[in-house]
């Protein structure tokens, strides 16, 4: 039976916790959890309590017993009625589960002998009975049993003694941000002192012999700290801040309180081991998870469909977090190609919703771009309409008037109306319209005046078929036929469906320089020509703007050539300017260096109303790709040469800057010389990047039968490094042989499908390669079928969230399309499938 979720069925729990106590004792199939909850009523009704999967040994209510016949079978609810409670009363039970068995990593789970949790968002509820709504916040007391050396939980320590451990949280916390770990582990510790001048202890915990892989976490931890207090004025509020380091984990990370847990690959690190992206995306995680403390855990969401309060907040923090310790520009390029590649992608087909969903049936079919990425941009827009001080009064307030308090997105939107003064009733429409915007612009010129008439239009997304016209902050300049600005960044406020602008007293007609800093997260339809284009890209001042002009030169060329035209000579000819300038802003010229994907350029055929190839798509970005190598070819070769890595490696943006583009001139180099610079770089690398990098060149050039050996020998032994050895090889195998290939290391004992990094990996790296997962005789789509339902019973959420792979089918042509909705069905009609699966399925089958 599917339950559909609703936000206006929302009604306030009738009882307030005063105090939560637990005690585990710890063993792999049969730990105990007894649980003691003091509980006042609040208002009308009975007591309801969530639980799963539980094996419950007794429930008593101020120490009498309650009939456990209260609890139906397969039931996941229990009712005490109204009639037998008091005012206030103690409800205990003690429940009996199962860690080992636990696949699905959700609740109290096993990862390579150690036990953790998980319970964002209803896992708690898998570890006992309890009001598991993230509006139920109470002060917890853990107290855990057990041999293992390591014991920890959230808050802070009351008492360590061997075989037991007591911790207190003082701040009070909803049940998804509880944390339990116990295992062999070491840590490296520092410490931080709080702006107030409180000394805080910082450990990062990991497995014995990874503690020299932990460095760089710590280090970002505590910039983290830092800049928190720095930009946010928000200080840390526990005597101590653990994280910890584990290898089975469904997602990326966890702000558990004071008690981090992260996937393994967003901790460990080193030169050798990590590439120049797993560096970036420690930093920016850490720091993530960390914010959650005052946006997340202080202030926590009413329900569910608030996600992206926390959400959207957070990773806009993390995005300025990085901008501030790397390249803002960089940073902010980087994060448009990935709200276009996954959030637009989301948006435009069967799985589109707002940042604020208004039902579901799994939550945690939610933890989406939408939410996350477009949660962002939401929240990046508002800055701009307020102000960066009003953005500031706006958060303070926010923290002032809701710390403690589990909140709504009408909540945050009063905090920027009431310290602003701005009505943002239609602001609120970016959180519950789905779809991405379309802004049309056409211009008039006429005797030094240029009026610029834009138009916007939503595409109707499921259950929404009326789109109402939002606000859009269009910031833009204007360059001359010169090169130079002659208007500075200006930012117009777009309301209404159809609006016109006018710039007057201009010398000569200008190109305008539109949705500079990427301004708002719409597509753009406008015409402009290749010189224009190429104009922008030599000489806008703003860097994404400059970048997103040669982007559009390289995907009109590209898409050109995918539709049986010519085209790319443009953007060919407009490379040997960021060639001779590459050197000055190596980290700009690599970003301009690498054209479009397969996938990007399926999108914008299919935006402008064609059925994408992919075969045509992949050949057409062959093609180009050899053209500019051909020539470029002398550049290429110096600048690759000028990029060597010199001295010790350092993850910083400058360093990365180089290595990108060092690898960017790589891989047009390797269309020309057959893989030769691959191969030596593949044996001189002295860090992971490179020597990951030169590895991807030789898969595709097929030389790569002995990297791949030395590889697996020299990282057999290292999850994490196998794991991109298993990614890369789908990847950048030639779109021919990918299945097959894949089929291979799928049925190799080191293959181990049910830890979700390296099935994502394997099989992710399938789906990554366009043109192979779309192969015409469906066999991608079979393949990716068949994993997904051999995984479901193992581990929901991982398979429900892969099945997005298959989000845009209906773009392509009739027999591709009837292969993977067969596919689906086939998925569908598995016995016992998850409701998670079942949920992701059905909405594509729509
Ligand atoms: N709340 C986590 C984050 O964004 C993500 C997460 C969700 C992790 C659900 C695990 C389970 O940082
Ligand atoms: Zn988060």
């Amino acid at each position: 039976m599917t339950v559909t979720q609703y936000l206006a069925d929302w009604r306030p729990y009738p009882f307030e916790i005063t105090q939560t106590r637990l005690e585990f004792d710890i063993a792999p199939r049969a730990t105990r959890v007894r649980s003691q909850i003091d509980f006042r009523r609040f208002g009308a009704g009975d007591l309801v309590l969530d639980g799963a999967g539980l094996r419950t040994l007794s429930l008593t209510i101020d120490g009498r017993a309650l009939p456990l016949d209260l609890i139906r079978e397969d039931d996941e609810r229990l009712v005490i009625p109204a009639a037998d409670l008091p005012a206030s009363f103690t409800f205990a039970a003690e429940v009996e589960i199962n860690p080992e068995a636990n696949t699905a990593l959700e609740g109290l789970y096993l990862s390579g002998g150690m036990f953790c949790t998980q319970c964002e968002a209803e896992g708690f509820r898998h570890i006992t009975w309890y009001p598991d709504r993230p509006d139920v916040m109470a002060p917890f007391q853990v107290t855990i049993n057990s041999d293992m050396p390591v014991l920890l939980s959230n808050g802070n320590p009351v008492s360590q003694a061997p075989g037991r451990a007591v911790w207190q949280d003082p701040w009070k916390k909803p049940a998804y941000l509880f944390a339990l770990v116990a295992g062999d582990l070491r840590a490296i510790s520092d410490s931080f002192t709080t702006m107030s001048g409180r000394k805080v202890a910082l450990n990062v915990w990991v497995r014995p012999g990874d503690e020299g892989r932990a460095g760089y976490a710590m280090e970002s931890l505590i910039r983290s700290m830092k800049w928190d207090e720095e930009v946010y004025g928000r200080e840390y509020d526990l005597d101590v801040f653990n994280i910890v380091a584990v290898d089975d984990f469904n997602m990326g990370a966890m702000e558990n309180k004071g008690l981090n847990i992260f996937n393994s690959k967003l901790v460990l690190a080193t030169a050798e081991t990590a590439t120049d992206d797993d560096y970036e995306r420690i930093e920016a995680v850490i720091g993530h998870e960390y914010f959650h403390n005052w946006t997340g855990n202080r202030i926590t969401c009413r329900d569910w469909f608030q996600l992206c309060l926390k959400e959207g907040l957070t990773v806009f923090r993390d995005q300025q977090f990085t901008s501030d310790m790397r390249s803002a520009a960089v940073k902010r390029i980087r994060d448009v190609q990935t709200l276009r590649a996954r959030q637009f992608r989301e948006d435009a087909g069967p799985l589109a919703h707002p940042p604020r969903p208004d039902h579901y049936q799994e939550i945690n079919n939610f933890y989406t771009a939408t939410v996350y990425e477009k949660g962002a941009e939401v929240i990046g827009m508002l800055k701009r309409l307020v102000g960066d001080e009003g953005y500031r009064a706006a958060l303070d307030l926010y923290f002032d008037r809701h710390d403690g308090q589990a909140c709504t997105i009408e909540d945050w939107i009063a905090v920027f109306q009431d310290a602003t003064g701005r009505d943002l009733t239609q602001f609120k429409r970016w959180y519950t319209d789905a779809g991405t915007p379309r802004l049309t612009l056409s211009e008039d010129w006429a005797e030094g005046r240029l009026t610029l008439n834009f138009s916007q239009d939503t595409a109707p997304t499921p259950g929404q078929a009326d789109k109402p016209a939002r606000v859009i902050p269009i910031a833009l300049g204007l360059i001359g036929p010169n090169g130079d600005e002659v208007l500075p960044t200006t930012v117009l406020e777009m309301t209404e469906p159809s609006q016109s602008f006018s710039f007057d007293g201009l010398g000569a007609r200008p190109v305008v320089s539109l949705l500079r800093g990427f301004s708002a997260p719409v597509t753009v339809s406008r015409e402009i020509c290749a010189t224009e284009q190429a104009l922008l890209l030599a000489h806008d001042t703003d860097p994404y703007a400059r970048w997103q002009a040669g982007h559009d030169l390289a995907l009109d060329g590209l898409i050109a050539r995918a539709t049986g035209h010519d085209g790319g000579e443009e953007f060919n000819r407009a490379l040997a300017g960021v060639l001779t300038d590459a050197t000055a802003d190596p980290a700009f010229a690599a970003l301009c260096l690498v054209l479009p994907g397969e996938e990007e350029i399926a999108t914008t055929i299919a935006a402008r109303g064609a059925i994408p190839d992919p075969d045509a798509i992949h050949a057409a970005r062959r093609a180009l790709m050899l053209d500019i190598a051909t020539t470029h070819e002398r550049a290429l070769a110096r600048l690759y040469d000028a990029m060597t890595q010199t001295g010790d490696y350092r993850p910083d943006a400058e360093g990365a800057a180089r290595r990108s583009l060092r690898l960017a001139c790589l891989a047009y180099l390797s269309r020309l010389d057959g893989g030769a610079r691959a191969e030596a770089l593949y044996k001189s690398a002295t860090n992971m990047t490179e020597r990951q990098g030169a590895l991807e060149q030789l898969i595709a050039t097929g030389r790569d039968k002995d990297a791949l050996a030395d590889f697996a020998a020299e990282f057999g032994g290292n999850r994490l490094v196998m794991d991109k050895w298993f990614m890369v090889q789908p990847l950048r195998t030639a779109p021919g042989n990918a299945v097959a290939r894949t089929r291979e290391l799928a049925a190799r004992p080191d293959f181990d499908w049910k830890n979700p990094n390296r099935f994502r990996a394997l099989i992710g790296g399938l789906t990554a390669n366009h043109a192979a997962f779309h192969a015409a005789d469906g066999s991608g789509y079979d393949f990716l079928a068949e994993w997904l339902m051999r995984l479901d019973p193992v581990n929901p959420q991982t398979t429900a969230r892969m099945c997005s792979a298959f989000e845009t089918i209906s773009r392509y042509d009739s027999g591709r399309q009837a292969l993977a909705r067969a596919a689906l069905v086939r998925i569908a009609a598995l016995p016992g499938l998850s409701r998670n699966t079942a949920e992701m399925v059905t909405r594509i089958l729509a």
